[in-house]
């Protein structure tokens, strides 16, 4: 198994137990940060569901850093290389969403990037011009969270006015992975159309941590180059993160 220099970054994970409908054990969640770490994740990023219509920043917060605290504890005892550790969330959008510059601390670690999840569906110019005046606002760098679900059924004005004012996308492994969206994920990937890969895990069965298959099928059919690329961009986002000082297993400060 092939392993980059710097390793394989996991942009999208539920991996935090019991904050949400991901992982709901420690154990279970030990268990996905040894399966990422075996396929040569050394950075995993911790993207809760963060709902604004029912929770609020402040107790999410709480959550996240309570559960981050017992991962930590359980990983302590780890007999192999823990990946590093970076909060964030994986926020629902909503009408206004530039509010959410008001909180940091829903930021992705010390990156500046923020994960939404876009509602399904052809979206309105309102909603396009929220995100490019998120975007625009300098506050953040804005991630559409699993592409593959909404991207395709936008109009191509839509899609170039995002990528134009700097918006990132990430795609779940299982895009790749699936036979049957494998063709048009490498397709989208060629393209320029996905530029962060996460595995969305929730447990260790029906929504597993599959990076390390994701990035098997785009070595073999895109190529070791773009493999590398799509790699070296997420540790570049995470630079300070990732960076010596922070060591694996314990997570920077917000
Ligand atoms: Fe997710």
């Amino acid at each position: 198994m092939p392993l980059y220099d710097g390793g394989r970054i996991d942009f999208h994970t539920h991996v935090l137990p019991c904050v949400d409908d991901g992982s709901q054990s420690v154990h279970e969640s030990v268990q996905m940060v040894r399966t990422l770490a075996a396929s040569g994740v050394t950075g995993i990023v911790l993207t809760p569901h963060f709902y604004p219509s029912i929770d609020s920043p402040e107790a999410f917060t709480a959550r996240r850093t309570a559960a981050l605290a017992k991962l930590k504890e359980a990983l302590a005892s780890a007999d192999f290389a823990v990946p590093t550790l970076i909060p964030g969330a994986e926020i629902e959008y909503f009408e206004g969403v530039s509010v959410i510059m008001e909180h940091p601390e829903l930021r992705i670690g010390r990156s500046g990037c923020v994960l939404l999840e876009m509602p399904m569906g052809r979206w309105s110019s309102y909603v396009v011009d929220d995100i490019v005046d998120l975007c625009a606002s300098g506050y953040c760098r804005v991630i559409l969270a699993h592409v593959e679900r909404y991207l395709f059924d936008q109009t191509r004005s839509t899609v170039n006015a995002l990528l134009e004012n700097g918006v990132l996308m990430q795609s779940n492994a299982s895009f790749f992975t699936d036979r049957r969206t494998s063709g048009k994920a490498i397709r989208a990937l060629k393209k320029g159309l996905i530029h962060l890969l996460g595995t969305d895990a929730h447990n260790m069965t029906v929504r597993p941590p599959n990076l390390g298959e994701a990035c098997s099928v785009i070595e073999e059919r895109a190529g070791k180059e773009i493999a590398q690329e799509i790699m070296q961009g997420a540790r570049y986002l995470l630079r300070a993160d990732l960076a010596a000082g922070v060591p694996h297993g314990q997570t920077a400060d917000l």
